[in-house]
């Protein structure tokens, strides 16, 4: 990213003296998807695209931000409650209130920041913009907070000033990132684990379907009541220790069906299988075994497109692509409705796949999938 021309602009603005800069990632997630706000596992990396924001206290207490992507201007000042009318803005906005909240005491700044994360592409841009700032502040402010309570801030923006009842993972891995590694999170204790990831002769790519489904936020919201209601059911019926569908199994469920809608029993099977799936890829991960984490994630694929109904006809497609040209691994990730599909692919294959996978998208739905390597980078932190 051209942190030159942030810069370059944020000057343009505000005046050149005294700035700072701050990053933070967009993530991958290898497996272990739609269990973070079920009290279970996921797996996932920091990726090298993210946000990068120029910022300088101005020692007033007003905020001034600066869009570089958007060329858009928003200002609000730090007692202020009501939301930027600029949608992007209120993730700045909602993590000076969080901050605040938690009896931070930020003073006013002026920002401009860029972002390389594909928009609604699944790859965290918005936890990326929440990291950025909720890290900054703390390190610019010295206020003090640790890098888990700086994800708790960001969450909990997306929660109150955008909408989506979202897990950890996407903040939790944007501060914790380390290049080389993946990390498995219990998102219940909060206790967490590197796994270096070098897969030898094998190669993590993303292929970008470039779609977004309306309503994905509403849809998200909705699955995680079914998880609820369906962690109730179980709970009030016999087994009071539940308290996420974590503690379910699948016996307990299928002893359940009849006492939960079927929506509601299809999205918790999933998240209990799902749950199953990433311990399996954890040992599969200390043996070195991906042919077993390849095999997870088509059964991840299937269970997302079936059971918990967030894929969509264009990565159904790119999925069965991938299955037919012998790659290893590949499903949906992140949240779903639209975004991308990862692949797991044998060195050998790859250049096959990419040319099968462009040529027959573009084919079916008019334009190509856009296509990232992955590749395993660090969390938030100062720049300069
Ligand atoms: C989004 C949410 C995460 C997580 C994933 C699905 O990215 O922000 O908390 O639930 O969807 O795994």
């Amino acid at each position: 990213m051209e942190i030159d021309i942030i810069k370059q602009q944020f000057k343009d603005k505000f005046g050149d003296h005294g700035t700072r800069v701050y990053a933070a990632p967009g993530r991958v997630n290898l497996i272990g998807e739609h269990t973070d706000y079920n009290g279970s596992f996921v797996f996932p990396g920091a990726i090298d695209k993210g946000i990068v924001a120029v910022i300088r206290a101005n020692g007033t207490n007003k905020v001034h931000t600066w869009s570089v992507d958007l060329q858009d201007y928003a200002q609000f000042t730090m007692t202020e409650t009501d939301l930027p009318a600029a949608s992007w803005a209120r993730y700045i906005f909602g993590v000076c209130r969080e901050i605040i909240k938690r009896g931070g005491s930020p003073s006013g700044f002026d920002t401009a920041f860029a972002g390389d994360v594909p928009l609604g592409a699944g790859m965290s841009s918005s936890a990326a913009l929440e990291s950025t700032y909720a890290y900054a502040l703390n390190d610019m402010f010295s206020l003090g907070f640790d890098k888990m309570e700086l994800a708790r801030i960001g969450q909990s923006t997306e929660h109150n000033y955008v909408g989506v009842k979202c897990g950890i993972m996407d903040q939790f891995i944007s501060l914790f990132g380390k290049k080389g590694h993946l990390i498995r999170l219990d998102t219940r204790s909060m206790e967490y684990q590197y796994f270096p990831f070098h897969p030898q002769g094998y190669r993590l790519v993303l292929l970008d379907t470039v779609v977004k489904h309306e309503l994905a936020s509403s849809a998200y919201n909705k699955r995680r009541e079914s998880c609820e209601n369906a962690a109730r059911t179980v709970r009030e019926n016999g087994h009071p220790h539940v308290e996420f569908l974590r503690d379910v199994t699948q016996e307990m469920l299928t002893e359940m069906k009849g006492l939960m809608p079927e929506e509601d029993f299809m999205r918790a099977l999933y998240v209990v299988q799902e749950t199953e799936r990433v311990l399996t890829v954890s040992d599969a991960l200390e043996r070195d075994d991906y042919e077993t984490v390849g095999r997870m994630m088509y059964l991840t694929h299937e269970g997302m497109s079936r059971l918990y109904e967030v894929s969509c006809e264009e990565l159904d497609f790119l999925n069965h692509i991938a299955k037919e040209c012998g790659v290893t691994g590949s499903r949906v990730m992140g949240g779903g409705f639209g975004g991308c599909t990862i692949n797991l692919v044998k060195e050998p294959l790859y250049d096959g796949f990419l040319a099968q996978a462009k040529d027959q998208f573009a084919r079916k739905f008019g334009h190509q999938p856009k296509v990232y390597d992955v590749v395993i980078s660090d969390g938030a932190r100062r720049i300069s």
